[in-house]
């Protein structure tokens, strides 16, 4: 394949993914995004309440009961020529290290915001992380169906709170039951909504221009005048588009409308394949990697195991960075040094998997787990560098986990490290007992573990407290030291899931004195995989 091949097809890739708060409506915009892209015919089974051609396990009953989204998903679609990924981030906030992970596997984000609530808690912590990588946003006011804030005052909201300048592409005329569709400012039109068309394309009912009659007679002439009204005050004080602005994270085009209805996502569709980037590069060990490159390389950000039960199978997403993949390749895995030929990667079209002959760079492969594969992971068709900037964060709550039944111990420490491969929760094994302390971020995550534990690996495990108030990764330059520091602290010292060596200290106390105590010895807050 030719160096320009890969560049065509890697230029036609866009591939982003939805930060909001919960109930903002993310699941359906994915739908509509979907229906946009021919992947399903009638939208509405995204979260496969009405399919049911999954058996689905017990963690996912209780994803469903609580109403929360714990998997990753990845979805593939074409529209207008492009070929768009779109990655499923986990809605609850227990998952942020999840959140974090596949927001490092995407090159923009679609902000969904409530325009009847405005800017909430979850979406701020969101749009923290996503500054991280400068990540371009593009923003859509959802529920325009409904009685919603004020326009204006929405967009003065993201701008202040969010520190992003906005630039309106689409103007509401009205809102709620009086909702009548959209101005778009670039395109010098009126765009009509029509109510119950929720589940199909709707046929465009279109009006150019702004003083075109015909606008009165369709919206009404109060909502036409004041549209006229709105649109001099709004091009006058907001800002205009800028593409580079965009690109760098500082302005955020906004689109209006309603998911549920489905109008205004594919104005937000059009803009995304016209201006979010293309796939980017990502930093290595060694050098920048080039997207455009020729040879394949790419990192596992998410494992998933179990998610078809029938299967019993762990999946690694692996972004590609760079390159190709063609069914049957070899690729080296720096990390272990080994080379494994890839037959049966997986892509995600609206939830089914296939099995797929090739991928560019800027799509999302998974990759079958047999235990060799971590978070972090880095492929390569042989080079030695290694991607960087793909986190672990040392957790803030721990609780010793034992098993009903003494026997299934192995099960016990099996299905926890593949928990932690997987990145839902952290394991932490003593250098001096048989004690198995899980650490997680987020409270949910321990009940997670003790559901997926039974319903996975047929283990009955419950928690008691142990006196651990924060973790460490420590690592030393210094081979003599370390060792030194192994011995003296072994009371203290335990191995991860991945085996690396972590201090795990009884208070923050505790953590100060041997920070000045061993005064060569780093202790990380974060260990990148
Ligand atoms: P999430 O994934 O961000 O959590 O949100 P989700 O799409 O599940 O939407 C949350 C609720 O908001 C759903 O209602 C959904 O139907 C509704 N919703 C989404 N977009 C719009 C919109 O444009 N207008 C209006 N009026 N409602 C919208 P629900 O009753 O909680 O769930 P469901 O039973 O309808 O699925």
């Amino acid at each position: 394949m030719s160096k320009s091949a890969v560049t065509t097809e890697v230029a036609k890739r866009r591939t982003f993914a939805i930060i909001s708060h919960p109930d903002a409506g993310k699941t359906t915009i994915t739908e509509k995004v979907l229906l946009f892209g021919n992947a399903l015919q009638k939208a509405g089974t995204v979260k496969g309440k009405k399919s049911g051609q999954h058996a689905k396990s017990d963690w996912m009953e209780m994803e469903k009961e609580r109403g929360i989204s714990v998997t990753t998903s990845v979805m593939q679609f074409p529209y207008a020529g492009s070929l768009v990924n779109l990655l499923d981030t986990p809605g609850h906030e227990d998952f942020s290290e999840d959140t974090y992970r596949t927001l490092t596997a995407v090159d923009s984000c679609l902000m969904v915001i409530d325009a009847a609530k405005g800017v909430e808690d979850r979406t701020r912590k969101l749009m923290e992380v996503t500054r991280l990588r400068d990540t371009p946003i593009i923003t859509f006011m959802n529920k325009l169906d409904r009685d919603i804030r004020d326009p204006m005052e929405l967009l003065d909201e993201v701008e202040t709170e969010l520190d992003i300048l906005c630039a309106p592409i689409t103007w509401p005329i009205g809102c709620g039951k009086e909702f009548k569709g959209v101005y778009h400012i670039h395109r010098d039109e009126t765009i009509l909504y029509q109510t119950g068309q929720g589940h199909t394309i709707q046929e465009l009912r279109v009006i150019k221009g702004l003083d075109n009659p015909e606008l009165d007679e369709k919206v009404g002439s109060d909502l036409a005048a004041q549209l006229r009204d709105e649109l001099e005050l709004v091009l006058g004080a907001s800002n205009e588009f800028d593409h580079e602005a965009f690109i760098d994270g500082s302005l955020t085009p906004v689109f209006f409308g309603t998911a549920l209805g489905n109008f205004g996502v594919d104005h937000m569709l059009d803009g995304l394949v016209s201006w979010a980037p293309a796939p980017q590069g990502r930093e290595t060990s060694e050098r920048k990697v080039e997207a455009s490159e020729e040879k394949f390389s790419g990192f596992v950000f998410k494992i998933q195991a179990n998610m078809d039960p029938k299967h019993r199978d762990r999946i690694a997403f692996c972004r590609i960075v760079s390159g190709k993949y063609e069914k049957g390749m070899k690729l080296h895995q720096p990390r272990i040094g080994k080379d494994v030929r890839i037959s049966d990667a997986l892509t995600f079209l609206a939830g089914d998997r296939e099995v797929l002959d090739t991928a560019y760079a800027g799509d999302i492969i998974g990759l079958h787990n047999h235990g060799s594969i971590q978070i972090g992971d880095t492929f390569t068709e042989g080079e030695k560098f290694r991607f960087s900037g793909i986190p672990n964060f040392a957790p803030e709550l721990f609780k010793r986990i034992r098993l009903k039944d003494p026997l299934k111990q192995k099960q016990l420490q099996k299905g926890l490290i593949q928990l932690s491969e997987e990145g839902a929760v952290q394991v932490f094994r003593p250098l001096i007992n048989n004690d198995l302390i899980v650490g997680a971020v987020g409270v949910l995550q321990f009940d997670v573990v003790v559901a997926r534990l039974k319903a996975e690996y047929n283990v009955d495990a419950l928690y008691e407290h142990v006196n651990v108030a924060t973790a460490r990764w420590v690592d030393c330059d210094n081979e003599r030291k370390l060792d030194e520091f192994r011995r003296k602290a072994d009371q203290n010292l335990a191995l991860d899931g991945g085996d690396n060596l972590t201090y795990i200290a009884p208070t923050m106390v505790n953590l100060s004195l041997a920070q000045e105590r061993y005064p060569d010895i780093v202790f990380r807050t974060t260990r990148e995989h």
